[in-house]
């Protein structure tokens, strides 16, 4: 029966498997970007910014010798950029060990790479034989073997990381080829066919041995644990103009805009109406959800007659220069309202 799971699924992804740009090389370092820019990103989103990494830095030596600046600036608009940081440290890291490692534990090595992306870039660049275990993975599992341990569950986690690796082995050859692809297939078949809400359970090869589809489960597989509530944050931004100028700060360390940059930040609850002139509103309320936050942002335009006095880490700098400063996509969204 897992015979026919996992031949029927390389069966599915070789009549429709997506035709990606990196499934056409086995160049570790176009592989390892395509899992990096995919962690928090869908295909359709990341597949321009996986061109444009490579087109501007072909290897991983030129990548290594780039500024973080410049990463984080191509990296702008994707979000979560620690992953730039770390795809750019860990650049670095691979140079000086002087090769691509080749093993999991090498992989894994690398500054940003977990068991997931480690398993992904071993088994496609390098035919390891380990199972992925992403989103996709989970859902396809937890239905068609009717599995309803929660996936975020330490106990799930161990659960469905034995399945997946179970489930792998029928689909190596006797080289021990053929990881790579059944990941990429699970993976596919996940995003394409047994989708989070709307699964094409009428047209599916594995319909007859699914179990959440016999007892009608699908919706409600895979379980997960609810977590606590993300807090929400108010930010006021006051976009100062003086002549052709304004004022920026580059964000510090130990958060997840470091290295961006941002215009003056009003924290909580702080009052703006004491500025003269009075600012002008922009924007209100402009809701922005990231992982373990909720941001609720209102966006200001202030324009003193006189260059103000800011804190010490605000720079001033041209306002037609601001395209060269690499910044979080909410500061992006008032810079439009600006225009
Ligand atoms: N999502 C992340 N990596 C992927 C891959 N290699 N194939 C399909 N979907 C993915």
């Amino acid at each position: 029966m897992n015979n026919f799971f996992s031949l029927t699924l390389l069966n599915w992804f070789h009549d429709n498997g997506r035709d990606l740009p990196w499934r056409q090389t086995r160049d570790p370092y176009a592989i390892w970007l395509s899992e990096i820019i995919l962690q928090q990103t869908q295909v359709k989103q990341g597949w321009a910014y996986w061109e444009r990494f490579m087109q501007k830095w072909p290897t991983v030596e030129q990548l290594a010798a780039a500024t973080e600046d410049e990463v984080l600036r191509l990296w702008q608009g994707l979000g979560y950029y620690s992953r730039a940081r770390n795809l750019h440290f860990a650049a670095r890291q691979i140079v000086e060990m002087g090769a691509f490692p080749t093993t999991l534990e090498g992989i894994k090595s690398l500054k940003g790479v977990g068991d997931y992306t480690a398993a992904a870039i071993g088994s496609i660049a390098f035919n390891l034989p380990a199972a992925v275990v992403d989103g996709n993975v989970y859902r396809v599992l937890s239905r068609h073997f009717g599995i309803s341990t929660p996936i975020n569950s330490t106990e799930g986690k161990k659960e469905f990381a034995l399945l997946a690796q179970e489930l792998l082995l029928p689909s190596l050859d006797r080289d021990g080829i053929g990881a790579g692809l059944y990941n990429q297939a699970i993976m596919d078949f996940g995003a394409m066919q047994c989708t989070p809400a709307s699964p094409n359970c009428v047209s599916c090869p594995l319909m007859e041995t699914c179990v959440a589809f016999r007892e009608g489960r699908v919706g409600d597989l895979p379980v997960k644990l609810k977590t606590l509530k993300v807090k929400e944050r108010n930010l006021t931004y006051v976009y100062v103009r003086y002549n052709d100028e304004t004022a920026i700060r580059r964000r510090g360390s130990g958060d997840i805009w470091q290295g961006l940059y941002e215009p003056l930040l009003i924290e909580d609850g702080s009052d703006i109406s004491n500025l003269t002139p009075r600012p002008l509103l922009l924007k209100k309320g402009v809701k922005h959800v990231l992982t373990h936050r909720i941001l609720k942002a209102d966006f200001w335009l202030w324009q003193p007659t006189e260059r103000p006095a800011l804190p010490a880490d605000y720079i001033w700098i041209k306002e037609a220069e601001l395209d060269d400063y690499a910044k979080p996509r909410l500061i992006e969204i008032l810079l439009e309202s600006l225009s």
